[in-house]
């Protein structure tokens, strides 16, 4: 049974039985973060997007942990000329790692690194460990493609993006939230910013409302699926 922390944004650590993985590791330029990135013991580092909230400490901790990021090619190409060790991979593909199974789905977004680069276009991951489903699909808006994400997995865990302004609000998440039918709704992508201040209560009663399972997961606070 994989355990997902919330590390704050969209930062999560999944833990499951072959390996560790972290997912946008946004922690030291986020005041709200409680986990520092030495803290972290990893075994591939997964980027959606180069935006610096999401790559965030993502290099340093793959140097740390002699770590994989695997992310979509022009942004694991911006991570190997940093000194990482990369799998790059674009939207559509899936690939089998030690730990686990990683599916690149697409994210309607822009994708660039904090100095500008440009990095491709941004994705969301399916990752499957110990045969449980987690659906990240980075920042984006709304797409009715997710219907076909939720019908074609399973899907045990969808964190989903809820700030608005830069992401989908909360009317929107709750429409995708319907469309991927999970087993678990966790909402992401809330508060760090004053722009993106909205509260995670209101989405998890909505979500209910549809019929799913949804809470907040606090920042630290670890939840197995
Ligand atoms: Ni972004
Ligand atoms: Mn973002």
């Amino acid at each position: 049974m994989p355990k997902l922390t919330y590390l704050g944004h969209s930062a999560f650590l999944i833990e499951g039985n072959a390996g560790s993985v972290v997912i946008d590791p946004f922690l030291s330029g986020n005041p709200l973060a409680v986990t520092k990135p030495e803290e972290l013991a990893v075994d591939a580092v997964l980027l959606t997007h180069g935006h610096g909230d999401h790559i965030g400490d993502g290099l340093e901790i793959a140097k740390n942990n002699s770590a994989l990021v695997v992310a979509p090619f022009e942004l694991a190409n911006y991570c190997a000329e940093r000194g990482a060790q990369v799998h790059p991979m674009h939207i559509g593909g899936a690939h089998n790692f030690p730990f686990g199974r990683v599916k690149l789905t697409i994210a309607h977004h822009g994708s660039c690194a904090p100095d500008g680069t440009y990095t491709g276009n941004p994705c969301g991951f399916l990752l499957t460990m110990d045969d449980k489903i987690l659906y990240h699909p980075g920042d984006t808006a709304l797409f009715y493609d997710m219907k076909l994400i939720g019908d074609m997995n399973p899907i045990d865990v969808a964190v989903l993006p809820i700030g608005d302004n830069f992401t989908m609000g909360i009317d929107d998440a709750v429409k995708a939230a319907e469309l991927l039918h999970p087993k678990l709704v966790i909402p992401m992508h809330y508060k760090t910013f004053e722009v993106i201040d909205v509260e995670p209560g209101e989405f998890v009663a909505k979500v209910r409302d549809q019929g799913l399972e949804s809470r907040v997961v606090g920042i630290g606070e670890a939840v197995e699926y």
